[in-house]
């Protein structure tokens, strides 16, 4: 990510000497929008989110009534973060003038803990409203071990490969519009397909936490970006009894999908000028919001290229996406 507006991400002023030493024996290499990105525990990040990684898998203590939220960026982190947000404080926040959603852009109410402990490592979260909700996009491997033996849950999100890359490649190019010069969108795409992009390789990431929804269901939940927006009600109250705050018979779940709602938050004026904290424009999170955009963006031919790769890795795994 070149341009300043992801530059926070790549610094090197926080990095301590071990993680230089980590690094320089990390497989590397210039990857879409970074200089230089590196392959850690499978994935790949820029400098600045490994060290944010390995402070957060050293110093993270996970309590059982923590509820994290794991995607798989531009999956739909910014519309669950809303989502759970309302749902856990639904008693305490009213849909009203006075909601946080109203005031607040999602990012800034649920913090992403690679990025928190990127600058140190003695983040705090006591500020936090109980019970706590944080985001991450780490797999499932490399999560601090604190999250896994605990007996907090985890929402994992994700959304079909082709939206999510056109979600990220429009992304990208709004930050970094200079980059598409170098990169036209069939390299990307063939960087995409071989996981090797910042937060890849995709695949790997949703069957790893497949598996384990299916393995431990009282711990994962599985969730994705067309069910939810195919039959938002019924999955809003899915996940509202998998982290403990079911709807009663007479509960009506309608108001926390309209606040929530694409339609809602990006008319919000909080979502749609000035920046977030990581320099990233608050309406970059807010474009189209649809199932099956990648249309617009993508010919038959790299749609088949990301479509196959998707036949390969899930083949024998039961997992199928729509569109
Ligand atoms: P598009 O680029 O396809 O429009 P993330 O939050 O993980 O970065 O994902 C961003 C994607 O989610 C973007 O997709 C964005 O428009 C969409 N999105 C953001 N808020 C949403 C909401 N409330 N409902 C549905 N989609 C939403």
């Amino acid at each position: 990510m070149t341009s300043s507006s992801v530059s926070v991400y790549l610094g090197d002023e926080y990095l301590t000497q071990e993680t230089k030493d980590l690094l320089s024996s990390l497989p590397s290499e210039k990857g879409w929008l970074v200089s230089k990105m590196y392959q850690y525990e499978g994935s790949w990040y820029t400098k600045g989110l490994i060290q944010g990684v390995l402070n957060c898998q050293r110093n993270f203590e996970a309590k059982d009534s923590d509820i994290i939220l794991a995607t798989t960026p531009k999956s739909g982190t910014t519309w669950l973060k809303a989502l759970l947000f309302a749902l856990i404080h639904r008693n305490k926040f009213l849909v009203s003038c006075k909601h946080p959603l109203l005031v607040g852009n999602p990012h800034s109410l649920v913090p992403y803990l690679e990025a928190a402990y990127r600058v140190s490592p003695d983040v705090s979260f006591s500020e936090l409203p109980s019970p706590r909700l944080m985001q991450t996009h780490l797999t499932y491997h490399s999560l601090p071990v604190s999250i896994k033996s605990s007996s907090c849950k985890i929402v994992y999100c994700c959304r079909n490969p082709k939206d999510m890359f056109v979600s990220l490649w429009h992304f990208g190019r709004k930050l970094s519009p200079e980059e598409t010069a170098e990169y036209p969108i069939e390299k990307v795409v063939e960087a995409f397909c071989e996981g090797k992009f910042v937060g890849g390789p995709f695949w790997d990431q949703v069957l790893e936490y497949w598996y384990e929804s299916r393995k431990n269901p009282n711990k994962v939940l599985f969730v994705t970006y067309e069910d939810l927006k195919k039959q938002t009600e019924v999955e809003v109250k899915r996940i509202a009894e998998f982290i403990g705050c079911g709807f009663s018979a007479d509960e009506e779940v309608s108001e926390i999908v309209k606040l929530c709602s694409f339609e809602s938050l990006s008319k919000l004026e909080v979502n749609r000028q000035g920046k977030l904290p990581n320099g990233v424009e608050s309406n970059s999170y807010f474009r189209k919001g649809e199932i099956g955009g990648w249309r617009d963006t993508l010919s038959e031919f790299l749609a088949e290229v990301i479509d196959r790769t998707t036949e390969e890795k899930f083949e024998g795994s039961g997992l199928k996406f729509s569109c």
